[in-house]
């Protein structure tokens, strides 16, 4: 098993000198789970990304591949492929960022809760993993369930001593990308221009969009409206799902949801004032240790956790609603994490 160096970064390509200059802070980033579904587009887009100066790309199969190939796009960052568990050290070390999108996904019938048996165990072992060779890294957790695999990371880097809530965050991301694309489609307005804060966790109900904050606020949408587009944003994940047909879920929203996401994180560490981002996080805004919401990022990962803002009557029901399925998928993980 060997590890492929691939790219020399020497030749500064038109892209590269349109948003990079030599004063850009070096950044390395690993992709964990970099040969799958999510993983390759993701590497892709994160190779087009002039904040990274070095590309990790790690999995336990078919990385070499995957790094020789994206090597070959003239932009600024050096790709290197790895493979196999001797080589996640080597992946790992030096990174300010690590992206985890490793992990079964869902076929249809299945809840994101199925694939915690395999998926908890693999996070596990990524994440001590980081505690050993990159303590100081952010970490986007995009394996799922989310709303037990972020816990998970937690307890891991408690017990290797490493943990720092500020660098450690869920990435709900496409339920920010679904809702505005839904919600543009019914407000009828220009999709480039919208936000609406997804708040709560990443799992069916736990997933509540804010629609009553959404802008711009074009028409006025009806309560129906309001209750068929927070369905389809906390089912949109099943619908991709269901479409893929036992093909797996979502992988292409995914990778561009994922390289925002760590595009906003770069962002962050490099001092970029104003880098705000829904993300999965420890919180004290509810009752619960974690809960998804507007999240200053900064030099050291979480600057500030946003409160939630003024609520709809129908979003307070759908937050008291969210909250015992998210506190119990948050003590699963603890447990697990504890028990193994
Ligand atoms: P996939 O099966 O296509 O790819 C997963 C990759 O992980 C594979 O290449 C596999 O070899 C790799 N892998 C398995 N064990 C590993 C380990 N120990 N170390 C490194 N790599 C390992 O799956 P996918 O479609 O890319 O989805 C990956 C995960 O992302 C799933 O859990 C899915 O549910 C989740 N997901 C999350 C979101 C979100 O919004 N957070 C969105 C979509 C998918
Ligand atoms: C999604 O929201 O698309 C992901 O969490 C994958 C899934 O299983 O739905």
């Amino acid at each position: 098993q060997q590890s492929l160096r691939r790219g020399t970064g020497s030749s500064a390509s038109q892209l590269n000198s349109r948003n990079f200059s030599s004063s850009t802070p070096h950044r390395k980033v690993a992709v964990l789970g970099a040969a799958g579904g999510i993983g390759q587009s993701l590497s892709l887009l994160m190779k087009l990304n002039p904040l990274v100066s070095q590309l990790s790309l790690y999995d336990i199969a078919g990385t070499p591949g995957v790094a020789a190939d994206v090597s070959h796009i003239n932009t600024r960052s050096q790709v290197m492929g790895y493979v196999g568990e001797d080589q996640l050290g080597k992946a790992l070390e030096g990174c300010d960022l690590v992206i985890i999108p490793a992990g079964v996904p869902r076929k249809p019938g299945m809840t994101r809760d199925d694939l915690f048996n395999i998926n908890a165990g693999i996070v596990k072992g990524l994440c001590t993993a980081i505690s050993k060779y990159c303590p100081n890294a952010l970490v986007n957790m995009i394996s799922n369930p989310v709303n037990s695999t972020v816990p998970i990371a937690s307890e891991v880097f408690k017990k290797s001593g490493t943990y720092d809530e500020r660098r450690l965050f869920g990435v709900t991301t496409l339920d920010v990308v679904r809702a505005k694309t839904f919600y543009a489609g019914k407000a009828n307005v220009n999709v480039a221009e919208v936000n609406v804060p997804v708040v709560g966790g990443h799992a069916g109900i736990t997933i509540l969009p804010l629609f009553s904050q959404a802008t711009p606020q074009a028409n006025i949408l009806s309560d129906e409206v309001l209750t068929a587009l927070t369905k389809r944003t906390q089912d949109g994940g099943t619908e991709v799902v269901e479409a893929k047909a036992g093909k797996g879920s979502a992988t292409l929203s995914m990778a561009y949801a994922g390289a925002l996401f760590a595009d906003a994180c770069l962002k962050g560490l490099n001092g970029v004032p104003d880098v705000v981002e829904c993300s999965f996080v420890q919180s004290n805004i509810t009752e619960l240790p974690f809960f998804a919401s507007k999240v200053r990022l900064g030099k050291n990962g979480v600057e500030e956790v946003l409160g939630l803002g003024a609520l709809s009557v129908y979003e307070k029901q759908g937050l008291e609603a969210l909250l015992p399925e998210l506190k119990s998928s948050i003590e699963k993980g603890i447990k697990f994490a504890n028990q193994s």
